[in-house]
């Protein structure tokens, strides 16, 4: 088993730092070749490529300071979707929490919450959207995939809104049916050693459904069919505000606009998806360009330091999304380590505003970042 206990957390002062203690916390685990590669982004993986990309568009983009500007008073604090943050980060979805850590996506969500932010809880869970909202730990949203059984969809939103989470975020890159069962826990050795049994795609467990309808056990049936007209179902379905997380395209935002979207995460899914993308912070202008104002935009895809973010908040971002550093912190320490990272960027990101010139993540202008050639 994983050693989670040996970190001195005071030693971690980056995300870079966190990255390599997770790599001797999980060395000794039986994490599946594919996986390991994706979450320590190996040449090897499929979508290495989009995930370079992420991270080497940030190292184009240059940090313009300003300098005697006041900056005693310096404000991080934000809203996402009404509900106030203390640091313009959130905690994206990944699968099955318990794979890194055994407190699993409890871990997470109280780490999101003693550092003041969001946890998004994901529908592949190894613990469920009401064992999740019983830590009294708000706000959460609670991200889907649509499958072909609709009923399901309909009773996970059901499910979220009982459990008062704030927001559902449905993950439009799915790639439709060449994912299609990759969850599919009985003939995924994936989950073998990892995820206590009882504890695999939690969420499609049907205990607590009020009505007794039987949910097929342990499937993400992803529906590679659903397309604009059915988000105007998923629309019509909940007055819970929508985030659609997977936007590459100022064409796709301006539609998500269209369908009544109440906010959209720029993703390119960290690469896990499509390989040969474009990094997400190269895609951030043409869509605050298209629906900056007229709906709330995020970003994530690579974002590993303080710097990182204050350079989304400048092209358009109200916030960012951290994967694979919240998963990182995670393996590492439970729920403090989540919280460590999230005080790392916010460290960070403090002292850039310092030196930039910025008292207030709200007011963070584009004439703050210049690109390579300028
Ligand atoms: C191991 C892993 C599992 C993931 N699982 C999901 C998922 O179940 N649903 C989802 O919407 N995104 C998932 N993602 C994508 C993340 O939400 C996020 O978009 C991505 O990790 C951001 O890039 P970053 O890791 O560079 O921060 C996953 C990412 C990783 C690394």
């Amino acid at each position: 088993m994983a050693d989670h206990s040996s970190t001195a957390l005071g030693e971690l002062s980056s995300v870079g730092d966190y990255e390599r203690r997770a790599r001797d916390v999980l060395a000794a685990e039986t994490l599946p070749a594919g996986m390991w590669q994706a979450i320590f982004e190996d040449p090897h993986y499929e979508g290495w490529q989009t995930n370079r990309n992420n991270r080497a568009a940030f190292d184009r983009l240059w940090l313009r300071p300003r300098v005697f500007v006041d900056v005693t008073e310096l404000n991080l604090a934000t809203t996402a979707l009404e509900a106030p943050i203390s640091l313009p980060v959130i905690v994206s979805a990944f699968g099955h929490h318990q794979r890194f850590h055994p407190d699993g996506e409890l871990a997470t969500a109280r780490g999101a919450a003693a550092a003041g932010t969001i946890a998004v809880q994901p529908i592949a869970a190894s613990f469920s959207i009401e064992e999740v909202a019983a830590l009294g730990s708000e706000p959460l949203w609670f991200q889907l995939y649509v499958t072909r059984d609709r009923g399901l969809t309909e009773h996970l939103v059901r499910r979220a809104e009982e459990a008062r989470y704030r927001a559902l975020v449905v993950s439009a890159d799915h790639g439709g049916a060449t994912l299609r069962n990759a969850g599919a826990p009985e003939r995924d050795s994936e989950f073998v050693g990892m995820v206590d049994p009882e504890r695999v795609l939690r969420n499609l467990r049907n205990e607590s459904d009020p009505s007794g309808r039987a949910i097929p056990r342990g499937r993400l049936d992803f529906d590679p069919s659903f397309s604009w007209s059915d988000l105007a179902w998923l629309r019509g379905l909940t007055r819970l505000p929508l985030v659609v997380k997977g936007i590459q395209t100022a064409e796709d935002a301006a539609l998500c606009r269209e369908h009544g979207v109440d906010a959209i995460v720029v993703s390119n899914h960290g690469g896990l998806t499509l390989t040969n993308a474009r990094a997400t912070i190269d895609t951030l202008p043409e869509i605050t360009a298209a629906v900056g104002g007229a709906l709330e935009i995020y970003v994530d895809g690579g974002i590993r330091h303080g710097t990182d973010v204050l350079k989304c908040l400048a092209l358009g971002a109200r916030a960012v999304l951290i994967g694979r550093p919240a998963l990182w912190g995670l393996a590492v320490a439970g729920e403090q380590g989540v919280a460590g990272v999230l005080e790392v960027l916010r460290r960070e990101l403090a002292r850039a505003m310092a030196f930039c010139g910025v008292t207030d993540v709200a007011h963070v202008g584009e004439t703050l970042v210049a690109r390579e050639s300028s």
